[in-house]
C-alpha cells in the first residue's frame, strides 16, 4: 500500500524486523490527521502480517516528530476536535499486539514525545529532545503526556516539563528512566535494529503476552496485574515455543520459535 506521511518497509532486518518512517521531513514530522490515520492502518497491517516480529518506528535525525499539527488544530472548535475525536487513532495504536520500538533523534515534542512514549522502548540520538511544550501554545498534552510522563518520569520532572514547556535532553531522558539507550546520531537506527533484533530472536506468541502483560502494570492494581501476569504464563503454556523453549533448554540447543 502507498502511504503519502509515512514510509513502510515490513522486512528492513532480517529476522521479522519492520521499519516505519514518519515523513513530513518540512513539517518535522508534525502529525496530522493523515499521517496518524497511515501511521494506524500501516500498524496494524504490520500486526497482521506474520512475517513481522517486531516494529521500529523513527522519523529522520533531526526530528522524530514535533507535536500534532499545529495549523491544522489552530482554527477548530471544541465541538469540531470533539467529532473528529483525533486521538481515537491512538487507541487503535495502544492495542498493536507486536512490540514497537520509538527510535527518536532530534525533536519528540507534544505528540511526538507522547507518540514516542506510546511505543514499548525508546532509542535516542545524543540530538534528542524530549517535551510537552504544549502550555507554550495555551493549551495541555492531550495524546497521554500527562499520563504516560509521570508514570515514566514521576511528578516533579513531569509537571515541571508540563507547565513549563522545558525540554530535556537524551542525557536527562535515560537518566530519569524516559528512554532505554542513547547511542550518536549516526547509530541511532541501527541500534534500534539492534535491540529489535534481540527481542525478533524471541517466541512471538510471548512477546506478545509478555508486552500485554508489562502494559497492564499501568492500569491495574499489584493483584489485578499480578493475576492477569499468571493466567498470560499459564497459556504459553499451551503454545509450541513453550514445548520447545524448554526442550531445547534441556537439551542444551537454541530453540526454533515458530509462533504457535
Ligand atoms: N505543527 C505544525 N507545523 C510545525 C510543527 C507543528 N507541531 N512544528 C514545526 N512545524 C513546522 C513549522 O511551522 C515550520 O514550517 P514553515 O517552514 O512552513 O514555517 C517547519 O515545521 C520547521 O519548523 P521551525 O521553522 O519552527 O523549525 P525550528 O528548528 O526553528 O524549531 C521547533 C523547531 C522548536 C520544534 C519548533 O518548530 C516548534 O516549537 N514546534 C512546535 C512544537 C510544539 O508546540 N508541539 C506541540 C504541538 S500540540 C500537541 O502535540 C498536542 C498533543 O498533545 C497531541
Amino acid at each position: 500500500m502507498q502511504y503519502e506521511f509515512i514510509t513502510v518497509n515490513p522486512d528492513a532486518q532480517p529476522g521479522g524486523i519492520a521499519h516505519i518512517q514518519l515523513n513530513r521531513p518540512k513539517e518535522l514530522n508534525a502529525l496530522n490527521l493523515e499521517l496518524m490515520s497511515e501511521l494506524k492502518s500501516a500498524l496494524q497491517g504490520l500486526d497482521k502480517n506474520e512475517a513481522v516480529k517486531v516494529i521500529v518506528l523513527s522519523g529522520n535525525e533531526k526530528a522524530f516528530a514535533a507535536g500534532a499539527d499545529i495549523k491544522q488544530m489552530a482554527g477548530k472548535s471544541a465541538i469540531d476536535m470533539y467529532e473528529v475525536d483525533q486521538f481515537s487513532t491512538w487507541d487503535a495504536i495502544k492495542k498493536i499486539k507486536k512490540p514497537i520500538i520509538a527510535a527518536v533523534s532530534g525533536f519528540a515534542l507534544g505528540g511526538g514525545c507522547e507518540l514516542a512514549m506510546l511505543c514499548d522502548m525508546i532509542v535516542a540520538s545524543e540530538t534528542a529532545k524530549f517535551g510537552q511544550p504544549e502550555i507554550k501554545i495555551g493549551v495541555m498534552p492531550g495524546a497521554g503526556g500527562t499520563q504516560r510522563l509521570t508514570r515514566a518520569v514521576g511528578k516533579a520532572l513531569a509537571m515541571e516539563m508540563v507547565l513549563t514547556g522545558k525540554f530535556i535532553d537524551a542525557a536527562e531522558a535515560y537518566r530519569v528512566g524516559l528512554i532505554n539507550r542513547v547511542v550518536p546520531v549516526e547509530l541511532f537506527l541501527e541500534e534500534a535494529f539492534r535491540l529489535a533484533a534481540g527481542v525478533a530472536e524471541m517466541s512471538p506468541v510471548a512477546i506478545k503476552l509478555a508486552k500485554e502483560s508489562v502494559l497492564k502494570a499501568f492500569d491495574s492494581s499489584l493483584e489485578e496485574g499480578l493475576h492477569f501476569e499468571r493466567k498470560n504464563f499459564y497459556l504459553l503454556f499451551a503454545s509450541e515455543d513453550q514445548k520447545e523453549g524448554m526442550q531445547a533448554f534441556v537439551e542444551k540447543r537454541p530453540p526454533v520459535f515458530k509462533g504457535k
